[in-house]
C-alpha cells in the first residue's frame, strides 16, 4: 500500500482548473519532487494534501485511509507535516521554546494513534527538543528569540518544528525560496541529512533543478494542473517534452 495516494484529484478556482485529475502516489521511504512552471498547481496540490484547501472532486488517501474530508489537524495527527510555513514560528519565544512547543504538540497529537510514539514524561519532551535543535544545527542559538534568527536559520527552525512532530510524510514547498547561496546550501545539506539518517518520506516542491535532481528518487512534472511526466531524475532529464515545452529550455 502506498503511503500517500491521490486519485482523480481536481481543484477548481472559479473557471480555473488548478489541479486537473491528478493521480499522485508516494511510497513509504520515497523522496518525490514536484516541479513545473509558475502557476502549474504545485502549491495547490500540497495544500490539498494538508487539507488547507478543499478539493472539487477526487480522493486523497494516507496509509490507506481517506483524508479527503478531514480537518487539517487530523491530517497532522496521522503523520503528515508541512514545513516552511513561517506562521509556525512564534517570534517572541526562544528557539528552544519553539521546538519545545512542537515536541509537546506532537505528543498530544499522536498518542492515541501510535503507542510507541507516546512520550511519557516531560523528560522525553525535553530530550526530543534537544535532539531536534541538534538535528537542525540550532543548539547554540537555543536561547535567542526566534525573531532574532537570520532568515536561513528561521527556515531551519521551521524544519525542526516539522520534524519534532515525528511525521511519516514531510511536505516542503520551496524550502530555499529567498535564501542566500550559503543558506540554500545548508538547507539542502539538512534535507540530505534528513533523507540519509531518518529515511523520512518527503514531497518537495522546488524550482532549483540542481537540488531537485540531486535529492529526488522520483520527479513529478506538473503543467496547468496536470501531471505531464514522471520518472527518475534520469528519465526526466532525458524527457524532451519536459525540457522544451514545459521548462522553457532550462538545462536540466
Ligand atoms: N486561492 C486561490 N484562488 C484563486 N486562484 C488560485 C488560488 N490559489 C492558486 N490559484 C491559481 O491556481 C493556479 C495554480 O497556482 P499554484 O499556486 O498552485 O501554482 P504553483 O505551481 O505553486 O506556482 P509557483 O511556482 O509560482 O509557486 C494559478 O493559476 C493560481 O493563480
Ligand atoms: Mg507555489
Amino acid at each position: 500500500m502506498a503511503l500517500l495516494e491521490t486519485e482523480a484529484l481536481v481543484k477548481e478556482f472559479g473557471g480555473l482548473v488548478a489541479t486537473d485529475d491528478v493521480d499522485l502516489t508516494v511510497e513509504e521511504g520515497e523522496r518525490v519532487s514536484i516541479i513545473g512552471p509558475n502557476g502549474a498547481g504545485k502549491s495547490t496540490l500540497i495544500n490539498l494534501i494538508t487539507r488547507r484547501l478543499n478539493p472539487t472532486s477526487g480522493d486523497i488517501r494516507f496509509k490507506g485511509e481517506s483524508i479527503t474530508r478531514m480537518d487539517p489537524h487530523e491530517v497532522v495527527q496521522r503523520g503528515v507535516s508541512k514545513s516552511f510555513q513561517t506562521a509556525s514560528i512564534f517570534p517572541d519565544l526562544t528557539v528552544r521554546e519553539n521546538a519545545e512547543i512542537a515536541a509537546l504538540a506532537a505528543e498530544h497529537g499522536s498518542f492515541s494513534f501510535n503507542f510507541l510514539r507516546h512520550r511519557e514524561s516531560l523528560t522525553d519532551v525535553h530530550q526530543l527538543t534537544e535532539e531536534t535543535l541538534d538535528a537542525v544545527g540550532l543548539l547554540r542559538q537555543a536561547d535567542v528569540p526566534a525573531s532574532d534568527l537570520p532568515y536561513g536559520d528561521k527556515r531551519r527552525l521551521e524544519i525542526g518544528i516539522a520534524l519534532a512532530a515525528e511525521p511519516d510524510l514531510l511536505l516542503m514547498d520551496e524550502p530555499t525560496a529567498g535564501m542566500s547561496p550559503e543558506e540554500t546550501k545548508s538547507t539542502v545539506d539538512l534535507i540530505e541529512e534528513v533523507k540519509r539518517e531518518l529515511g523520512l518520506t518527503f514531497v518537495l516542491v522546488e524550482h532549483d533543478m540542481e537540488i531537485v535532481f540531486s535529492i529526488s528518487d522520483r520527479i513529478v512534472v506538473l503543467n496547468r494542473g496536470r501531471v505531464i511526466a514522471e520518472g527518475t531524475p534520469d528519465e526526466i532529464r532525458g524527457n524532451e517534452e519536459v525540457q522544451e515545452a514545459y521548462l522553457g529550455g532550462v538545462e536540466l
